[in-house]
């Protein structure tokens, strides 16, 4: 059987580098998930500074994920979407317009229907005393023409992705590969098949001490028979749609 290319129908998706990603809905919208672009080492420099932001989905507190929040929160008062303990953290320290949720809920904000997931991961910011900002998430989101994105946070494999796949359907799934932080490679290939997406883009690799890489990937999700499964390596700054 050959792969089928995937179909957004009007929405596009910008990777900027690591976790970070930006999506335009096909209102025009533009929603970022996990800003981390100025101080992104792989995130192009043209890239790192976006005009319009609307919408701000955050997955945890890492710094890798929240690092330019203060800065994009601050440009344009977007809407922040965060886990409770840590949305409550960011208005502590005066971002505006941040709008709380948590695991399993769904919102509808900005024309997108998102969703908050599980992730296996810890969620903590760098303050003294030293802070727990409540638990790590991923998200799906669900565009106006059905189609539907899981970009799962930092995480391990784990098997309720399977409930994921059965209540949420997501076409495609952004998952991290790097391995040591995350899970890596043959991991990802396992969630792949518990997610059973067509199509995959690896992320959240690169980076010093991270040892996942996309052909890893690729041979891993071939060696679970899963030949089918489109994986779209994506350069920090491409647009695809
Ligand atoms: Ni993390
Ligand atoms: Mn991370």
């Amino acid at each position: 059987m050959a792969q089928h290319a995937m179909q957004m129908n009007g929405v596009q998706i910008t990777w900027l580098g690591h976790a970070t990603f930006k999506f335009t809905t096909p209102e025009g919208k533009i929603i970022l998930i996990d800003p981390w672009t100025y101080s992104n080492p792989v995130c192009p420099e043209e890239y790192k500074h976006i005009e319009k932001v609307d919408l701000i989905l955050v997955t945890h507190g890492h710094n890798d994920h929240t690092g330019d929040l203060m800065k994009f929160a601050g440009e344009n008062s977007p809407t922040v979407v965060a886990i409770v303990e840590l949305g409550k953290w960011f208005a502590s320290k005066g971002v505006k317009n941040v709008f709380t949720m948590n695991i399993g809920g769904i919102i509808h904000i900005q024309g997108v229907k998102v969703t908050m997931t599980k992730a296996i991961h810890t969620s903590s910011v760098d303050e003294e005393p030293f802070a727990y900002v409540g638990v790590a998430a991923g998200y799906v989101i669900e565009f106006s023409n059905r189609r539907r994105i899981y970009h799962a946070g930092d995480t391990a494999a784990f098997n309720d992705m399977q409930l994921i796949h059965k209540i949420y359907k997501p076409d495609v799934a952004l998952l991290p590969i790097g391995d040591h932080h995350t899970m890596g490679p043959e991991e990802a290939a396992f969630a792949t098949q518990l997610l059973r997406v067509n199509h995959v883009i690896p992320m959240h690799y690169g980076l010093p001490g991270s040892t996942g890489t996309p052909a890893a990937l690729r041979n891993a999700l071939n060696a679970l028979g899963l030949n089918d499964v489109e994986m779209i390596e994506m350069k920090p700054g491409q647009t695809i749609s």
